[in-house]
């Protein structure tokens, strides 16, 4: 059975929707065992709940899922170089916050959870909304006023109540905490059954790529959901004794807005507050990410690193992507500039995995 342990006081707690950090103010993660039975995985439907047996939900009537996941692994060329992508952004509400959702609203329906609140840059309300349509969970979504018309829109036709606030991210999360006292917080960045969803990254790369590991894994970090969910899936497929190691995770940034690149460089074991500037990566535009420490340590145990991109290099990324067939949204191209750096330093037989994380469409104001 699962349980809720705190990295920072090493205490235990049962897996219940609140309350949802430690006594001592940390983030909790999870403690579960997973296991991955090869011939009934490749008998199930391509979508990421064929890891069942992965995936911390008991009962499959609790399942929540739209059919989401096993997305393509698309081989592309950058000067040169051969590199694989995930093209999340084919997921049903465009982005690859859905494999956090499915699981964490899975879960919150096994617990009998009426209503939940969450904030977000856009993506993740978006998901989170899309699936308690379907759980029929009633949810209040929190996003500063300056998202993008699209992911409000979308936010809303899921019949979720918006919640827009005045100033910055951070100041969006305080009023969803404040709300959280109340009613359960579903919440991407503070619950731990979206990264036992976001894993599930790993697990498809892993299949698809002959039940292999890739050297390294260029990712975004933001509140880093999918990178730490990529790190989890390849560490418990090492611990199962499925794959013999797990690979380098670099992490891309805003010039912006970079607080995990400051602290990496300065050899910090925890981020600390910056002063952030307007980038067009909405998505990454994370001050204060929750789970600072915690990246800190995966890239240092793997031998990754951070790197920066400017505003000019996203749009020329998001340009390329574009014609090469893939209209993403800036913060997804934000990760394909950072990608273009790093295969600058690529080593000869390296087999590098990135991702395109959201769909052009939910920004088109902003490109504009
Ligand atoms: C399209 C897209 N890519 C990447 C990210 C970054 O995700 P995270 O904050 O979990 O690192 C986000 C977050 O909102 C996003 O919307
Ligand atoms: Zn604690």
């Amino acid at each position: 059975m699962e349980r809720f342990f705190c990295p920072n006081c090493q205490r235990f707690y049962p897996p219940q929707p609140t309350p949802w950090r430690c006594d001592c103010g940390s983030f909790l993660d999870l403690e579960f065992e997973p296991r991955f039975p090869i011939k009934k995985i490749l008998k199930r439907s391509s979508t990421l709940w064929r890891y069942r047996e992965a995936i911390p939900i008991h009962s499959d009537q609790s399942v929540i899922s739209l059919n989401e996941g096993f997305t393509p692994l698309e081989e592309i060329e950058f000067n040169g170089y051969r590199v694989l992508l995930k093209i999340d952004y084919l997921f049903p509400t465009g982005s690859y916050k859905d494999r956090g959702a499915t699981v964490l609203i899975s879960k919150m329906k096994e617990w009998g959870v009426h209503k939940v609140v969450e904030d977000s840059s856009g993506n993740a309300g978006s998901a989170i909304a899309a699936y308690c349509a379907k759980a029929q969970i009633e949810c209040d979504i929190y996003v500063p006023e300056y998202t993008s018309p699209g992911k409000l829109i979308q936010i809303r036709a899921y019949g979720a109540t918006l919640k827009k606030i005045q100033g910055s991210r951070e100041k969006t999360a305080e009023k969803a905490m404040e709300a959280a006292s109340k009613i359960p917080y579903a919440s991407h960045c503070w619950n731990p059954f979206f990264l036992h969803g976001t894993k599930t990254f790993a697990f498809e790369v892993w299949e698809q790529m002959d039940w292999k590991t890739p050297d390294t894994l260029v990712l975004p970090i933001g509140h880093g959901t999918l990178f730490l969910g990529a790190y989890i899936g390849f560490k418990e497929l090492n611990q199962a004794g499925m794959v013999k190691k797990i690979p380098k995770m670099v992490g891309v940034q805003s010039v912006a807005c970079a607080p995990l690149y400051q602290a990496f460089e300065e050899g910090w074991r925890e981020t600390r507050p910056i002063e952030k500037k307007e980038t067009i990566a909405e998505g990454i535009a994370i001050a204060e990410p929750v789970r600072g420490r915690q990246l800190l340590e995966v890239i240092r145990e793997t031998g990754g690193e951070v790197l920066v991109v400017t505003e000019k290099e996203i749009k020329g990324a998001q340009k390329e992507m574009g014609l090469k067939g893939h209209f993403i949204e800036p913060t997804s191209a934000a990760t394909i500039a950072g990608l273009k750096k790093y295969l600058r330093k690529k080593r000869r037989k390296e087999t590098i995995i990135s991702t395109l994380t959201g769909m052009g469409l939910k920004s088109v104001e902003k490109m504009l």
